[in-house]
């Protein structure tokens, strides 16, 4: 196993009635941001719960965080707090939203121009420069409300580029399953093969010897598989949205990851395809992930192969165990309504994979992967291989 420190701070607060806790999770006397997206808090009921919650409080409202985040819409937020002296953000929403407060926080006191924490990449790791926040998870999908990441569009140079540091945590998270109700099937479905592929991510790479990240790992695929095409269905049953929604917390909160190699190729090449054709970003996964697996089978076959027999109990050689449950798992996304090619969604994708290659170039993005040998050219064959 490799060696790893494990630094997670955020307080996870889970479960039915949860929000009745905001008041004495926020610091008090702050002055709070309440910052939202599009207005799905107020037909569900969050927005109404939350202003009961924090009466005590003196709170500024900060409206229509898009989703995939534009760093144009963020900067009005930073422009608020440093005008207002808000001294705490609350994001009430999904990865959006929480992506979106993660990168205001980050640059309300940055020196120089916050773009450069997307462009340049800058780390965000010094906790008395950021705006602390809580988070209200109101869709599962990216594990944000209990991970220092997130990913802003730049909507002048369509670029989508993540950014973090370990001051990035949110202080909590309130995450009540029953939020999901009001939840359209398109979204269920996106949070489930967001969470899925995120695991996939993680342990898809080769044979190691992180024996329990990898029982974790699976144990966290199997109860996608188990409860997500129910979910979508069903969305008011308890049992499967709980676990639903703590899988998709479990997937990317840092704990899987650990001690062993990880991929993200097939969100780096996803992320274009939002950034270029609007496309959410669960589906640009469901697109880009099988034929990633396929180009890099060589790499992978190992772990495809455990995958294969762990999960979908299959059998025969290592080549055809691997091969089929590359299979599975698209079969699998089509389950939960997802369309598997680029020319489902556009019909402009001639030259999809030389933008995205030329892109990656200049960024200096030459050799993605867990062993940094998915070159440009493979690159080019996974996005051609997925029109
Ligand atoms: O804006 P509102 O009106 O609230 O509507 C939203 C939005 O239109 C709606 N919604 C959210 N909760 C709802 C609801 N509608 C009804 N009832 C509810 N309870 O859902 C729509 C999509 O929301 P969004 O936040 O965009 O979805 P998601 O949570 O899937 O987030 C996607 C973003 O997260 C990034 C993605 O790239 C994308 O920008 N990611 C962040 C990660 C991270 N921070 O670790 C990792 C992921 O891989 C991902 O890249
Ligand atoms: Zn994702």
């Amino acid at each position: 196993m490799l060696n790893f420190e494990l630094y997670n701070p955020t307080n996870l607060v889970f479960g039915k009635g949860q929000i009745e806790k905001l008041s004495t999770l926020v610091p008090q006397g702050a002055k709070i941001l309440l910052a939202y997206g599009g207005g799905s808090i107020f037909k569900n009921g969050i927005h109404e719960q939350v202003i009961n919650n924090l009466k005590a409080f003196e709170i500024v409202e900060f409206a229509g965080i898009e989703p995939n985040p534009h760093f144009e819409t963020l900067m009005k937020a930073v422009a608020i707090i440093k005008e207002q002296n808000i001294d705490f953000i609350l994001a009430v929403g999904g990865g959006s939203v929480i992506d979106g407060v993660k990168f205001i926080s980050a640059a309300v006191n940055f020196d120089g121009n916050p773009i450069d924490i997307l462009q340049k990449r800058v780390l965000t790791k010094d906790v008395s420069k950021i705006i602390p926040f809580g988070t209200i998870l109101t869709l599962p999908a990216t594990g944000s409300e209990m991970n220092s990441g997130g990913v802003v569009t730049i909507q002048s140079t369509q670029e989508k580029l993540s950014f973090g540091g370990s001051a990035l945590f949110p202080k909590f998270s309130i995450c009540d399953p029953t939020v999901i109700e009001s939840l359209p099937k398109r979204q269920l479905q996106n949070g489930v093969v967001d969470a899925y592929t995120h695991v996939l991510e993680q342990y898809l790479t080769y044979p190691h010897e992180g024996y329990l990240q990898d029982r974790i790992a699976e144990g966290i695929l199997q109860t996608l598989i188990q409860v997500g095409p129910e979910v979508v269905e069903n969305p008011k049953d308890y049992a499967l949205a709980s676990n639903f929604m703590w899988s998709c917390t479990m997937a990317l909160n840092g704990l899987i990851q650990k001690g062993v190699p990880s991929d993200w190729a097939t969100h780096m090449i996803g992320h274009e395809l939002t950034a270029l054709y609007g496309i959410d970003h669960a589906r640009t996964l469901a697109v880009v992930g099988p034929n990633l697996y396929r180009v890099m089978f060589e790499t992978k076959k190992g772990k495809l192969a455990q995958y294969g027999k762990r999960i979908f109990n299959l059998t025969g050689t290592e080549d055809e165990i691997a091969n089929e449950a590359i299979n599975k798992t698209v079969e699998f996304f089509h389950t939960m309504g997802m369309d598997t090619k680029l020319s489902d969604y556009t019909k402009d994708y001639d030259k999809t994979a030389d933008f995205i290659v030329d892109r990656f170039k200049e960024r200096g993005w030459l050799g993605l992967g867990e062993k940094q040998n998915i070159t440009l050219e493979k690159v080019k064959s996974i996005v051609e291989m997925s029109y």
